[in-house]
């Protein structure tokens, strides 16, 4: 049972799980699916968004940037859009400061979107969001030109951008891996004078490339001789309108994935799941550890560049430990919170090794899952930026402290179905920042 409390909501474990979640669209594309409505000129049809508070930030901007945004249809934490824009060349400075809330992926992903753009923004959110680093996008942004001025010398919110047309084109190495910051280089270059390249050591999302080439926009890539992943698109370049539809979150496929391998009666379905190469690392590693999770591939309405999709059905599995290097937590960088649970049941040490990007999420969510885990009972050890823990142990049910972050909120509601006793999440309202209908489902699979 799951009840409303003072101190949160109180979990308490399940006898068994059965179902099929509502998932949310997936966030990242339903960010881009926006984004490059706004810059297309038309209309643009965008079915089955995720309606978490992140993608209402996004929709949000565009209205304020000069697009007209409706919502056609909305159940089950989806939503329809119909955006009309005046395309990317007859954009409306907006009067007031753009809201980006808790996202860090409208915040990044807007900053380069109006470097390229000859008009005044300013880019704010809450607290988490003013904290987190964005050197990162001013730096390169800079580099094409923008002029960006911001909080402690442009690293932090708020972002107050001047941009402008016929941006310098660059060759970026990005030292962390992150879609986020190879994302909004690209949407400077389409404003670019020329050939834009971002390198990566480790190939993130390529949801903004895909999405790209689908609106007849040319992007490249190509693997070098060390490994290192090359994304090329030469501005200046126009996206067309199109219509997309939005597959399931593989990253909020991710809890119940984890759900159904640790508890010990439980099959959970997850129809048309994104499994893109660079977002399905989450099942992969299940799998490494054990998991009964079946894949059928289904076909999806996006063409060559839409996303592989499949039906996903998990079942209780034995797990053991397993090692964790940093290219795979790149891979699967939101699904390492809840990875950390599987960890804790699985017999045997599991090591995350070189996770310090977690630290600069909507919270330190290395320090957020080692007080939480602890807290139940997990032998769970931090050393530097690596996380080992002792799984096995039976966990017991405790307070845990979601310090205000969605993903860290649905993993500990989670361990509760399979804890001893009481789970009270504090402060549980974070999960619709990506996945409003969380707790209905957690109810739901119960059932
Ligand atoms: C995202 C990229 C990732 C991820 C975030 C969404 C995106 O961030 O953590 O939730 O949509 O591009 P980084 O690029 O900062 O790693």
């Amino acid at each position: 049972m799951t009840a409303a409390s003072p101190a949160g909501i109180v979990v308490r474990p399940a006898g068994r799980l059965r179902g099929t979640p509502s998932l949310p669209g997936d966030k990242s594309i339903s960010h881009r699916a926006l984004l490059l409505a706004l810059l297309a000129e038309g209309e643009s049809r965008i079915s089955a968004a995720g309606d978490g508070a992140d993608v209402r930030s996004t929709a949000g901007a565009i209205e304020a940037l000069g697009a007209r945004v409706e919502r056609l249809r909305e159940a089950d934490g989806r939503v329809d859009y119909r955006v009309t824009s005046p395309g990317g060349d007859a954009l409306t400075e907006p009067e007031a400061v753009l809201d980006c809330g808790n996202s860090g992926t409208t915040t990044r992903l807007l900053a380069g979107l109006l470097a390229g753009r000859e008009l005044f923004a300013v880019l704010d959110g809450d607290a988490s969001l003013r904290r987190r680093p964005m050197a990162r996008v001013v730096e390169p942004l800079r580099a094409m030109g923008a002029q960006i001025a911001g909080r402690r010398a442009g690293t932090l919110l708020p972002l107050a951008v001047t941009g402008r047309t016929r941006l310098r084109p660059i060759d970026h190495a990005t030292p962390v891996p992150s879609a986020q910051v190879k994302s909004a280089i690209l949407l400077a270059a389409l404003a670019g004078d020329g050939e834009t390249r971002v390198t990566e050591a480790v190939a993130t999302r390529d949801h903004t490339e895909r999405m790209l080439r689908a609106r007849s926009v040319a992007v490249d890539e190509a693997t070098r001789e060390d490994g290192w992943h090359v994304v090329t698109l030469a501005g200046p370049a126009r996206p067309i309108a199109v219509d997309e539809t939005v597959p399931s979150d593989p990253s909020a496929a991710a809890f119940w994935l984890v759900a159904g391998a640790i508890h010990p009666d439980a099959e959970i379905r997850l129809p048309a799941v994104s499994t893109n190469p660079t977002r399905r690392a989450i099942i992969d590693i299940l799998r490494r550890m054990g998991a009964s999770i079946e894949e059928s591939a289904i076909a999806g309405p996006g063409g060559p560049d839409g996303e592989p999709l499949a039906d996903l059905v998990v079942r209780s599995s034995e797990l053991r430990g397993i090692d964790i290097g940093p290219a795979e937590v790149a891979a699967a960088i939101d699904e390492i919170p809840v990875l950390t649970l599987a960890g804790a049941v699985a017999s045997g040490i599991t090591r995350i090794r070189g996770a310090s990007e977690l630290r600069h999420k909507e919270s330190d969510r290395i320090a957020g899952i080692a007080a939480g885990l602890t807290a139940l009972g997990v032998d769970v050890r931090i050393a530097g930026d690596d996380i080992e823990i002792r799984g096995g142990r039976r966990l017991t049910g405790a307070g845990t402290e979601t310090l205000d972050d969605h993903r860290l909120a649905m993993t500990f509601a989670i361990a509760g179905l399979i804890a001893e006793g009481e789970t009270v999440i504090d402060r549980p309202g974070s999960a619709a920042i990506s996945y409003p209908g969380f707790f209905r489902d957690l109810e739901g699979v119960r059932a």
